[in-house]
């Protein structure tokens, strides 16, 4: 079987996150979100990926991957550019698959994995199967309608009065009669090709669509909010590991992972679960708290308190204040100025950023 990454779209809820870079590459416990996605795919014995490119940097995507060697996975890209529906990036891929093949989004993460379903797809004759996860507002989702007995008869996108509680995650399994079915769709109101629509259609055209529910945790990071939850999902699972210097009077509490060449001085406190990626400083006094992944090269000076947070590569943060709920993206510098008159906040910041006190 192949796996078909999505990479496009324009993560328009992640700006400015993404006004450099596409959202799959932002880090969750210090490891870009697709990079899960193509390791779930390869341990799930995957080896030929296409990973869909949109135009927000794509030469980014495709310098981080390269030809997947260093996965262990051979990988081919082919460009949508502009987001014109999920389904318009599923037919793109008309040539590079077979016969049954994967398709996840490439910000979606699933607990447990895929390895299962992967097996029963291969091994069943089914035109089409669908992860559904049960979630508290399906209305954000694409849909799963049921009949009396419990049969699948259809699937709606973003109902206002939802079906049921059970939506369409990103990991779809087909074969190639889906191909055909993407031709005979017309744009939604949102000007995208729908792949809720397209399964619906295989649905109600005779064609054999099945379903299984995930059982564990399924997140799909479109939100600022959603990749503060994935973080702690993936810190949840977090090993201590630490390959960088802890200083004698430092306070290291519960899972931590601190990457070689990172020092946390004494008199810091970090408790766990957290990750500090390579090369990082962590000076005394300072506190990080569960649930925050610093990244690589990362300086943390004076009485400065993190928590809850995503702190990208290369930043700066010497404040005597406590940044909670947070995602700065790299080479960020957030630092008290002690000298200057008159006093007060500095702002050098881009479009769409947010600022909460
Ligand atoms: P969305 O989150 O629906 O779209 P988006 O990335 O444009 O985000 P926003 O609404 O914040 O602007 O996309 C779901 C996933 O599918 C995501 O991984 C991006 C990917 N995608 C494509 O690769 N091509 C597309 O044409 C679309 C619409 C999405």
């Amino acid at each position: 079987m192949k796996g078909v990454i999505l990479h496009g779209g324009h993560g328009t809820r992640l700006r400015p996150l993404t006004h450099t870079g596409p959202k799959q590459l932002i880090p969750v416990a210090n490891k870009p979100i697709s990079q899960y996605v193509l390791e779930d795919l390869r341990d799930s014995g995957i080896k030929e990926i296409a990973i869909i490119l949109g135009d927000v940097y794509p030469e980014k995507v495709k310098e981080y991957y390269g030809d997947g060697e260093r996965f262990g996975v051979r990988i081919t890209y082919i460009h949508q550019g502009e987001p014109r529906g999920i389904a318009h990036a599923v037919g793109l891929c008309e040539d590079f698959v077979e016969e049954a093949f994967v398709v996840y989004l490439g910000d979606n993460l699933l607990k447990g994995g895929i390895s299962s379903y992967v097996k029963e797809f291969s091994e069943s004759d089914l035109d089409a199967m669908i992860l559904l996860c049960e979630v508290v507002k399906p209305q954000l989702f694409g849909v799963a309608k049921f009949d009396d007995e419990g049969k699948l008869v259809g699937l709606v996108e973003k109902p206002k009065v939802p079906p049921s509680s059970y939506a369409l995650t990103g990991i779809y399994f087909f074969r190639r009669a889906i191909f055909d079915t993407i031709r005979r769709l017309k744009p939604s109101w949102r000007g995208e090709l729908e792949i809720t629509e397209a399964i619906h259609l295989l649905l109600v055209n005779g064609y054999k669509v099945d379903h299984r529910i995930v059982s564990g945790w399924w997140k799909d990071t479109g939100t600022p909010d959603d990749i503060l939850e994935a973080n702690r999902l993936v810190l949840d699972e977090l090993q201590t590991r630490i390959d960088g210097t802890v200083e004698n009077q430092s306070s290291l509490q519960g899972r931590i992972s601190l990457g070689s060449g990172s020092i946390v001085k004494s008199g810091a406190l970090i408790r766990g679960p957290a990750v500090i990626g390579e090369g990082s400083m962590i000076e005394g006094d300072v506190y990080i708290g569960p649930y925050t992944s610093i990244g690589n090269g990362v300086v943390v000076i004076k009485s400065g308190e993190i928590e809850n947070s995503i702190v990208m590569d290369g930043c700066v943060i010497d404040v005597n204040d406590r940044i909670i709920d947070s995602i700065i993206g790299p080479n960020t510098r957030i630092v008290l100025d002690r000298e200057s008159k008159p006093s007060g906040r500095r702002f050098i910041i881009g479009e769409s950023s947010q600022i909460i006190f």
